[in-house]
């Protein structure tokens, strides 16, 4: 489908993406790099982020690269914001959407596997905001956009951990949001709903009761990556120029809903 954003509005940006090998992250880096933007995505694994930012660059005609890093280890993420300024020569935007879950029972969940989610999702976002902080801060109207969920706003069950994790990444934006922003740095959250084919989704709500998770949903479907794309698009424009602090709920209504009702 066309774009509602014009071709050019990235021009002469550039954005290091965590998690942008698969899924939403995918989604964003491809909605950038098809809007003008040169693209660093990174995930883990070599192979996979390589074929990945191949992949984009020729779905696009843009310019991808891809670095692997772990975001739990603050000097690879820092090496790949080395690798972008190398590659491109500045960096505008730091989308952090690296992330790991599972669904697990509270009374049945390992302090470590608490943990690596937690050091996933939370200080992954925290070391890389850190990593990016000076090229965002030279930029001059840097960004960093995180990817939240809604699944914290009430309790969930099965993810506790998650849930903490991002409580925990939307503290980070706002108190980012708060120091970095006299240094021109803007500093926002996506939360996404149920989005279809992801790998979250499909661990998370398997079958049938992905069914019937989205016959509760207000707008009666799950989201699409590219309708978080082009949050994403957004929140980077001009049109976002004085949006910061915010986390932007893209969920079909999911999370103002009340339970028995629909
Ligand atoms: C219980 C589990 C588990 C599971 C792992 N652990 N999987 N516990 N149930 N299914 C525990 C392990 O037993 C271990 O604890 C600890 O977690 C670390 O596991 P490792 O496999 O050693 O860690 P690692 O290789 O670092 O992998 C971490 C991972 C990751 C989180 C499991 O591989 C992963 O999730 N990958 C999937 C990525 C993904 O789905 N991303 C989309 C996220 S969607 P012990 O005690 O045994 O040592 C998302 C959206 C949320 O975040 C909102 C949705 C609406």
């Amino acid at each position: 489908m066309t774009s509602v954003f014009r071709d050019d509005i990235l021009r002469g940006h550039v954005a290091l993406i965590t998690g942008g090998g698969t899924g939403i992250c995918r989604g964003i880096a491809r909605a950038y790099l098809a809007h003008g933007a040169r693209v660093c995505v990174v995930s883990r694994r070599q192979e996979v982020i390589e074929a990945a930012a191949k992949d984009l660059s020729e779905e696009t005609g843009g310019e991808a690269i891809g670095v692997a890093a772990d975001v739990r280890q603050p000097e690879a993420i820092a090496a790949a914001v080395a690798a972008t300024l190398e590659r491109f020569g500045r960096l505008d935007t730091l989308v952090n959407g690296a992330a790991g879950n599972f669904l697990a029972p509270a009374a049945g969940l390992s302090s470590n596997g608490f943990r690596t989610v937690v050091d996933i999702d939370l200080c992954g976002t925290f070391n890389a905001s850190k990593a990016a902080f000076e090229a965002l801060q030279a930029a001059g109207q840097g960004l960093i956009l995180n990817i939240s969920a809604t699944l914290h706003y009430h309790g969930t069950p099965l993810q506790i951990h998650a849930s903490a994790a991002k409580a925990g990444v939307d503290a980070v934006t706002r108190n980012l949001a708060v120091e970095w922003g006299p240094l021109g740095i803007r500093v926002n959250a996506i939360a996404p709903g149920p989005i279809g084919d992801t790998e979250g989704m499909k661990r998370l709500a398997p079958g049938e009761l992905g069914q019937r998770l989205a016959a509760q949903i207000p707008l009666r479907r799950y989201g699409t990556i590219a309708e978080i794309a082009d949050a994403a698009v957004f929140l980077r424009s001009r049109a976002a120029s004085y949006v910061t602090g915010a986390i932007l709920v893209v969920d079909g209504g999911q999370a103002v809903t009340t339970v028995g009702f629909v």
